[in-house]
């Protein structure tokens, strides 16, 4: 996403300025189509501009997060690590930190890591999300 500027109408307002125009490009990238998201079980994996993103489907809505779990960076679905989803949250595999897949807030943190004084967890961290959408054609496409 390219940001281009912003400016308060409200303070304009006060000012007696002409309000100025908030505007923001989007820079999207077509990624995969929904029939293979179907297919694949309503989640599928894409790597765009370097970053991996988990794109699952809920209610009939696309969502994208990283795939690259905000704990020690592993990934929540990949060869080894296979993620979990559970109404709308995600799991990773490697040590069971939840996040909500439409947020990518936590749920859960590190519930396999035990708790030991002097152990300490990384601190808790979200998932970033991704605009994602389908175009005419059933192309999806993601904002990274
Ligand atoms: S790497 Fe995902 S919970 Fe630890």
């Amino acid at each position: 996403m390219a940001f281009v500027g912003c400016v308060s109408g409200l303070k304009a307002a006060q000012t007696k300025r002409a309000p100025r125009v908030c505007e923001v490009k989007m820079a999207w990238t077509p990624v995969t189509t929904k029939d293979e998201i179907d297919a694949a079980g309503g989640f599928t994996v894409v790597k765009t501009a370097g970053k991996k993103v988990l794109i699952k489907e809920l209610d009939g809505q696309l969502y994208a997060v990283s795939n690259k779990c905000s704990h020690l960076g592993l990934p929540i679905e990949g060869k080894i690590l296979k993620a979990k989803f559970s109404d709308t949250c995600v799991t990773c595999a490697a040590h069971g930190s939840q996040f909500d897949i439409k947020t990518g807030e936590v749920v859960e943190w590190c519930p396999t890591i035990p708790n030991w004084a002097g152990f300490a967890k990384a601190k808790p961290a979200p998932l970033p999300t991704f605009p994602v959408r389908i175009s005419g054609n059933g192309q999806v496409e993601i904002d990274v």
